[in-house]
């Protein structure tokens, strides 16, 4: 049986109708199909690959660990050295509160995880979210989730939840804070078509969340480890969170997600009950090492690469009568269409064209732009150039 029958006979569907991208291999900025053909992947796995495919230091770094061990027990307890050094990494680049990370395999459970810890911590259950945001498919992370189509048929959730639209700060104050265990936001709302967040409104959130407490939760699964062009897109904000979850990007490449916050505060997972959150494979030692790899080369990335110049650049390039706006921060962009067809019209033509990209979630009128941080300028325009010549072609 060939590839493409093994697949639709054997896999569970996510949807009736898959990319369906046979892969073979993937190197750089690029996706090797088994026939051979070669496509830019102009959105890096979903803002997992920012350093390209298979960088060959993160290779070697997941490498030397599996040869020392892979898994050994549960997270938590026994001492791995890719853990520890990792967490002491993490905390090197973060503000002195978030200082104690807990380590996981998927966004979804480290969102999940952040919410249980916010009601450990402030002893409130409901909790605040933004309209269209996209946290993870867990029942916790879906009940943030303001999309009726996609919440629907898993209602009940779990929690009492109170859906503002990101930048209202008025409507902040309608809110009643007295039962708020914790706000999450992403600062660039991803699949809602890459919406950033207003200074003043997270600067608003913050003095709500101090007087009430209640938790401010940075979703950065999607924004962090450098696609907006600081490591942590709240550097941008001069705002700390309470807690930080991290996905993606974290692993360069391997499953890997963390809960960031205070020694104190992650202390109340520790007692009564102890084991508030438990994860066989949370801090797999390959994906630690991995990961430290990852930061450490995100670091230098930074170093060297202006973001924001690229940033500057698809925006400018990226003019035509069919896109209405370039919308997001740094690397992590979104083309405005009118509507859904034109979208998809303009990524069947790049696929043909052999370039790789996607809609959002919640914005499918949006075509996906997230490459890997070392773009160069020469390909930005290749690219955009495509774009636009695609985008002609709409009927
Ligand atoms: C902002 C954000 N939060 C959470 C998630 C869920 O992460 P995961 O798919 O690893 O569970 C995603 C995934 O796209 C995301 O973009």
């Amino acid at each position: 049986m060939n590839q493409r029958k093994l697949f639709s006979k054997y896999l569970a569907p996510t949807s009736h109708y898959p990319l369906g991208l046979d892969v073979k291999k993937a190197k750089g900025e690029f996706i090797t199909a088994t026939n051979n053909e070669e496509y830019y992947d102009l959105i890096s796995g979903i803002s997992v690959c920012s350093l390209g495919h298979n960088h060959p230091e993160i290779i070697k770094a997941a490498k030397d660990q599996l040869d020392q061990h892979m898994h050994v027990m549960v997270y938590g307890e026994y001492l791995q050295k890719p853990q520890d050094l990792l967490g002491e990494m993490l905390a090197s680049l973060l503000p002195g509160s978030l200082n104690s990370s807990y380590f996981m395999t998927s966004g979804t459970e480290a969102i999940d995880a952040a919410m249980k810890l916010a009601k450990r911590v402030t002893k409130k259950t409901s909790f605040v979210a933004h309209t269209m945001a996209y946290h993870g498919t867990g029942q916790g992370p879906m009940s943030l989730m303001s999309s009726e189509y996609y919440t629907d048929k898993y209602r009940p959730l779990i929690s009492q939840t109170y859906f503002i639209e990101q930048n209202d700060i008025e409507g902040l104050e309608e809110i009643p804070w007295n039962e708020i265990a914790g706000v999450v936001i992403e600062l660039v709302q991803a699949e809602k078509g890459a919406i950033p967040c207003s200074k003043d409104y997270l600067k608003r959130l913050r003095e709500l969340c101090d007087k009430h407490c209640t938790l401010l939760i940075f979703d950065e699964i999607q924004t962090g480890i450098g696609r907006c062009g600081t490591m942590f897109t709240f550097e941008q904000y001069e705002v700390i969170p309470d807690i930080l979850v991290l996905g993606k990007a974290l692993g360069g490449g391997m499953p890997m997600s963390a809960m960031v916050s205070s020694r104190q505060m992650m202390d109340t997972f520790a007692d009564f009950p102890v084991l508030g959150h438990i994860s066989t494979f949370g801090g797999h030692p390959v994906s630690c090492a991995a990961s430290k790899k990852a930061l450490e080369l995100t670091v230098d990335t930074l170093a060297k690469e202006d973001i924001t110049q690229k940033e500057k650049l698809f925006k400018q390039l990226l003019k035509h009568d069919k896109i209405e706006k370039v919308t997001g921060k740094g690397l992590l962009l979104a083309v405005h269409y009118k509507n859904n067809d034109d979208c998809l019209s303009v990524l069947k033509g790049l696929m043909d064209k052999k370039i790789l990209s996607d809609w959002f979630l919640n914005a499918p009128q949006c075509l996906r732009i997230a490459p890997p941080l070392n773009i160069t300028n020469q390909r930005i325009e290749m690219i955009c150039q495509t774009i636009l010549d695609v985008t002609s072609q709409i009927n």
